[in-house]
């Protein structure tokens, strides 16, 4: 069975209690079975990360670089959360993995500060989910796989 990488980034772990009026009150562990379930239905199996460290999560695309190259993995959904707009080095590992990568956002951030307005994942990623909440992550899923299909 083909695998689908979700990527979550710093503070996405302190989702349902950091502020809920923004970013709801559901958990990371809710979000991670939303998208196990979506995987479920559409059948994929969904591997689901989250690391606070800029660092960790290059490493983990580069592995999944890897791992779609070998065909084992359709590619990744990832929300960076505030690396989005700061990380060069980011942009640089989806690019360099050559890694289909569905960017989220939970909240609209375009609706937002205007220092979350740039992201520098936009220009490497294969597509962008912005300001639909945790839904998001499952249209993510869904869009990542309909591209697969549609090359
Ligand atoms: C976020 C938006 C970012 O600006 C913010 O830093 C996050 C979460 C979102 O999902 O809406 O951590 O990526």
């Amino acid at each position: 069975m083909k695998r689908v990488l979700v990527l979550n980034g710093p503070n996405l772990n302190l989702l349902g209690t950091r502020e809920p009026a923004v970013y709801g009150s559901t958990t990371l562990a809710d979000v991670e079975q939303l998208c196990r379930g979506a995987g479920q239905r559409l059948g994929v199996e969904v591997d689901c990360r989250q690391s606070n460290h800029e660092g960790q999560l290059i490493d983990w695309i580069h592995e999944a670089g890897v791992a779609h190259r070998n065909g084992q993995l359709v590619g990744a959904v990832f929300n960076a959360g505030a690396y989005t707009h700061t990380s060069v080095a980011l942009h640089d590992a989806i690019k360099g993995a050559e890694l289909p990568v569905i960017e989220v956002h939970i909240s609209n951030v375009h609706a937002r500060e205007p220092f979350r307005h740039h992201s520098y994942l936009s220009p490497a990623a294969a597509g962008i989910v912005v300001g639909f909440g945790v839904e998001g992550y499952v249209l993510a899923i869904e869009g990542l796989l309909r591209k697969g299909r549609v090359g």
